[in-house]
């Protein structure tokens, strides 16, 4: 059966690279996986305050759709060589009230990108640092770190690079054989 994948992209602009491959990853994805991008920009920022309190709607239903979905894949852009805010604050809020984290025993997988040299690399290490803490069991190779990404990665959701393209099929493909261990 078709496994449902949430896929995070901590990028909200429009143009964004990360979009665009996020949206490459959609459409070269095998026969098994479904990948639906989750938005994360609207969620407003966690306040632990709010643990005791009623949630917001969108982190309720975030919460939500990040439990039911089968794994994760985290699309991320490096600020400041690390995790933009609003993909730290998507973190955050799933993993909140205390013992109800939705990320726990949710497998995971990260890909970086950078019209950059090095790809965003740092983030997606720190991130995996980050996904160490809230047991997501994180793909561990390939490791995906898109340099030079805005010549890779079209509007339409295209790979520009035959190369890049088989890199990426061969990291869906992996990420597939990953999220059967777990179920
Ligand atoms: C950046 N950028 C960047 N690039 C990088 O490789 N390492 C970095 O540490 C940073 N830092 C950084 C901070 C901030 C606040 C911005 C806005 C940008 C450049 C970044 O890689 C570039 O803007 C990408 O295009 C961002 O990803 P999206 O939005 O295209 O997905």
């Amino acid at each position: 059966s078709k496994k449902d994948v949430a896929v995070l992209v901590g990028s909200l602009r429009q143009a964004s690279i990360n979009l665009k491959l996020a949206r490459a990853m959609q459409r070269v994805a095998p026969d098994n996986l479904n990948l639906e991008i989750v938005p994360i920009g609207d969620l407003p920022l966690y306040n632990q305050d709010l643990d005791a309190e009623t949630s917001p709607v969108a982190w309720t239903s975030f919460r939500e759709r990040i439990k039911s979905c089968d794994g994760v894949i985290f699309v991320t852009p490096e600020y400041n060589r690390s995790v933009p805010a609003v993909l730290k604050n998507a973190i955050e809020v799933g993993s909140r009230p205390y013992g109800k984290s939705v990320w726990d025993h949710k497998p995971g997988a990260i890909t970086s990108a950078s019209p950059g040299l090095i790809g965003g690399a740092v983030a997606a290490l720190q991130l995996r640092v980050i996904l160490t803490n809230i047991n997501v069991p994180t793909l561990p190779q390939p490791e995906v770190y898109l340099s030079g990404a805005d010549k890779l990665v079209g509007d339409n959701g295209e790979i520009l690079n035959e190369g890049t393209q088989k890199f990426i099929e061969t990291f869906l493909a992996a990420f597939e054989v990953w999220l059967a261990r777990f179920k």
